[in-house]
């Protein structure tokens, strides 16, 4: 199946009130189990690499071609996005490998210098056909900041995006990055603030500490585009925990990862279908 756009994916989503699943990708193996288990659940899924990701790799070019590539054979539509992007070269970069959609994070700065930063990403972007999501609000918890409190107000949101011309905008509403617990009490009321006073799809953030039922509750209340990565990461590494504890002498890697990659597929394909509705 050919490669297919964010926006595309977020628009159709939004348009039939469902959530979409964006899911990060950190190495090969993750790529695969995402995309198997979108396939399981016969759903529209998101395969995004952060900007943290890239450092870890030296390079966006190898991990964002191999993501590209998987993405391609897939048997449902895939979106390849960079996720928490703060450097404008690295968008650029994104954009010349292929990525159709990109998210430029300046979400730490003062919101006069957040307005003007992406406002110039999002022309740059535009001008290339690739699709913008921008953050108002930091999402607490990165860079080991936990910050729940955190909230987007829904005029300074709306003013946000008539100001940039972003095409989906990350919006602080309880959540909070990589959390290992899914605990998190989202402001189900704002969200529906935000929805109504926003005009492009909402994206919300820190996804892995929500439970379940608060995911499709806050798909219900507005949110389109779910960013889900801590909570993977878990599924993947408790089963490589697992089997190394119950193999001791194992050293053949793929007798690991392989059954790390089946389980990240079939949590992923559930999500999938609560994301769905
Ligand atoms: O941009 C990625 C997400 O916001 C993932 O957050 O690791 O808490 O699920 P998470
Ligand atoms: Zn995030």
């Amino acid at each position: 199946m050919p490669l297919i756009g964010t926006g595309e994916l977020v628009a159709e989503a939004a348009a039939h009130g469902r959530g979409l699943g964006a899911f990060n990708v950190i190495q090969l193996e993750l790529a695969q189990a995402i995309v198997a288990g979108a396939e399981a659940a016969g759903a529209a899924v998101v395969l995004q690499i952060s900007e943290n990701a890239v450092r870890y790799h030296g390079s966006l070019t190898a991990i964002g071609r191999a993501t590209l590539a998987i993405a391609e054979a897939a048997a449902v539509p895939v979106a390849v996005h960079l996720d928490h992007a703060t450097s404008a070269e690295l968008v650029a970069e994104a954009v010349a490998l292929g990525f159709g959609s990109v998210m430029f994070d300046a979400s730490t700065l003062e919101y006069q210098e957040n307005v003007r930063a992406t406002a110039e990403v999002v022309e740059r972007c535009h001008a290339a056909g690739c699709w913008v999501e921008a953050e108002l609000g930091e999402v607490g918890g990165k860079d080991g900041v936990h910050a729940p409190g955190v909230r987007t107000d829904p005029g300074e949101a709306a003013e946000f995006v008539a100001a940039t011309g972003v095409d989906a905008l990350a919006v602080a509403v309880g959540s909070s990055h990589a959390m290992l617990t899914r605990d998190a009490a989202l402001d189900f009321e704002l969200i529906a603030a935000l929805r109504a006073t926003v005009p492009v799809p909402l994206v919300l953030h820190g996804s892995s500490g929500v439970a379940d039922e608060h995911l499709g509750e806050a798909v219900r209340r507005g949110m389109t585009k779910v960013n889900i990565a801590t909570h993977l990461n878990s599924v993947f590494t408790a089963t490589v925990r697992e089997v190394l504890a119950a193999a001791p002498v194992l050293v053949d890697t793929r007798r690991y990862l392989g059954p790390a990659r089946e389980a990240t597929a079939t949590e992923v394909a559930r999500l999938c279908g609560i994301l769905r509705g």
